[in-house]
Order: C-alpha cells, then sequence, then structure tokens
C-alpha cells in the first residue's frame, strides 16, 4: 500500500476532463488499496505536497500546466515519484510545432506545416507571406495553436479568407501558431501502455464524426457527436502500421507509463500521418486510452497499477 496523491484539476482549459480522469483514477486506487488524497492543483501545491508527504502523485492533470512538464519539474524538485512522462517528454508533447519538427527530422510523416509566433505577425510582416504559405499547403488548411487539446482553437480555413479569423482564434490560446495541410480521411488514435514486455500500442481507435462534413473540430468533441470505433475497421496492416507508428514517435519523445498518439489517414491515398502525441491523455469513462485497453482485455485498475508501480520502479532506479 502506498500513499498516493492524484494531481486533478488545475487551471487549464482542460479542467473539467482532468476532474473527471482523477475521480476514475481515485476510485481504481482506493478499490486497489492505497491511501488516496486527491490535490485540485493550484497556487497551494507545493503546501498540499509537503502536507500530504505521499510516497506517489498520479498526475492526472490535462493540458498547461499539468501536461507540459511544469507540474513534473516540481515533482522532481520535491523529490516525489511520479506517474507517467518526465519534464522532456513533456515539453516535446504539449509543444505541437516541436514535435512536428521532430517527427519530420525523424522520418515520421506528419502534415506539411508552417508555424509562426505573434510577434512573426506584429513585428515582421509575416501576414504578407500567407499567400505563399497556403499556396504551398493548399486549401483547405488547418490553423491550430501550437499548444492546446480537446481540438480547443483548432479552426479549418476553406479559403483565403477564412484564414485571419482563423488565425485569430488559435492566437487566442497560444503565441505561436500553427497551419497544417488539411487531411481529408480518418481520424485514427493509438494509445501505448508501458507493460510488462515493454511499450505496447493498445488497438487502434477511431473517432468517427456523426454528421458528414463536419469541420467544426472543438463541436466534435462534445459528447454525442463523435461515436468512437475500437477496434477500428481497417486493414490489419493499416493497423499495424498504426500502432508502428504510434510506438515510433513514443520513443521518439521519450515517453514514459503511458501516451496516445493521434493520426490520420488520407481518405484517398491511404497514407497514415501523426498529428500529434498527448503525454497525459484522458482517463474518464469515454476517454480512448481506457477504451482501449478494454478491448485489448486491460483492465483499467489493472492500467493504474501498473502506471503506479513503473513511477516507484523509475524513482527507485534513480536513487
Ligand atoms: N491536419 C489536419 N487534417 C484534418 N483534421 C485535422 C488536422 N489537424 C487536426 N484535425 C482534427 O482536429 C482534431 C484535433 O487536432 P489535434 O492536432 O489532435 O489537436 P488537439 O487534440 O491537441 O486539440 C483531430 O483529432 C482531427 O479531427
Ligand atoms: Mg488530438
Amino acid at each position: 500500500m502506498s500513499r498516493v496523491a492524484v494531481l486533478e484539476g488545475g487551471r487549464s482549459l482542460e479542467r473539467q476532463v482532468s476532474l473527471r480522469s482523477g475521480a476514475r483514477v481515485q476510485d481504481a486506487l482506493e478499490r486497489l488499496g492505497h491511501d488516496v488524497t486527491a490535490i485540485d492543483v493550484g497556487a497551494d501545491l507545493v503546501a498540499r505536497l509537503r502536507e500530504v508527504a505521499p510516497d506517489v502523485a498520479f498526475v492526472a492533470l490535462h493540458g498547461r500546466d499539468g501536461e507540459d512538464g511544469t507540474v513534473q519539474e516540481l515533482l522532481e524538485l520535491l523529490g516525489i515519484p511520479y506517474t507517467a512522462s518526465g519534464v522532456s517528454a513533456c515539453i516535446r508533447c504539449m509543444d505541437k510545432v516541436l514535435a512536428k519538427h521532430l517527427m519530420r527530422d525523424a522520418g515520421i510523416p506528419t502534415p506539411d506545416f508552417y508555424s509562426f509566433n505573434e510577434t512573426a505577425f506584429k513585428e515582421l510582416g509575416a501576414a504578407g507571406a500567407l499567400p505563399e504559405m497556403e499556396e504551398r499547403l493548399e486549401f483547405p488548411i488547418v490553423v491550430k495553436p501550437a499548444g492546446q487539446g480537446s481540438a480547443l482553437g483548432v479552426k479549418f480555413a476553406r479559403t483565403p479568407a477564412d484564414v485571419p479569423a482563423a488565425l485569430v482564434a488559435a492566437f487566442s490560446y497560444d503565441r505561436k501558431v500553427l497551419l497544417e495541410r488539411h487531411v481529408a480521411g480518418r481520424d485514427l488514435a493509438v494509445s501505448i501502455v508501458d507493460l510488462e514486455e515493454g511499450p505496447t500500442a493498445l488497438p487502434v481507435v477511431e473517432a468517427v464524426p456523426r454528421e458528414e462534413d463536419f469541420y467544426d473540430f472543438e463541436a466534435r468533441y462534445e459528447i454525442g457527436r463523435t461515436d468512437f470505433v475500437c477496434p477500428a475497421d481497417l486493414p490489419a496492416d493499416v493497423a499495424a502500421e498504426a500502432q508502428r507508428l504510434a510506438l515510433d514517435v513514443y520513443r521518439l519523445f521519450g515517453c514514459f507509463g503511458f501516451a496516445r498518439v493521434d493520426l490520420m489517414r488520407d481518405a484517398a491515398s491511404g497514407e497514415l500521418t501523426v498529428l500529434e502525441a498527448n503525454a497525459i491523455p484522458g482517463l474518464t469513462e469515454t476517454s480512448l486510452l481506457p477504451q482501449a485497453a478494454d478491448a485489448q482485455g486491460l483492465a483499467f485498475d489493472a492500467f493504474v497499477a501498473r502506471v503506479l508501480d513503473l513511477a516507484l520502479a523509475r524513482a527507485g532506479a534513480a536513487a
């Protein structure tokens, strides 16, 4: 039995999802017989951690602070073992621009893109280069903030006239944005869990929007507007290739414990490309990783137990 602090909530835009992930993790940890304290992450985080003095922290945070390495850095400083990826892997996952450069350099297919920060537009006249970007990426184009999740700020630009508003929306979430080639095709996700035999790709999940021609990515995340199919209805070799790519990304970014990689499959060419990796994907009842684990026969409690064991083993190895 360990004293476990479940870190949840926080100030990120994904606070509500995190509270649900955290509650589910708490229940599992209690069933496993641990002494569990939930900490809603805020200004008193360090004080609370000193007070609770946990043997290990289960990080059930999503988005800014919790998934970008900030909380992990504090846990390192305080010498508290914690679940999932370390600081540098979190940074690589959270910054989509960095992630895409790393993938491109490593030969992992990712949709073409250009990225700019706000100062490029404000101080360097980057708007004047939009026609070149648009010509190279071809319409439609997807515009998104470098660091966000749950499709927040992800916009679809059908024509040049749509680009300025899409940029404004993306810049409202982050000082850095990317313009990415749109992939017309299927939306896939592969979760990875580090099992006894090493990092293992779970069955592919497909997100199927209920409405045709559905380009409001944010709305897709609302419950009931998207169906999730697991295992996705794919030829065996395509599923295996998606799993192989996801494992490559997991290793490239140096993830630990578990993660989820989002991909697209081009309807016309069949090509698979990687959009991004999530260092702490959702762990709610309806989240993709738990669904995929279920399809693999890995119960949620067993998943939580494994992730906790790994966190303690990593700390032991470092000591
Ligand atoms: N280049 C793209 N082509 C087609 N659809 C995209 C593209 N980029 C994002 N999307 C859609 O938006 C969703 C969210 O984008 P993603 O890059 O995974 O960011 P996040 O999940 O962090 O918000 C994807 O799952 C997909 O449905
Ligand atoms: Mg995603």
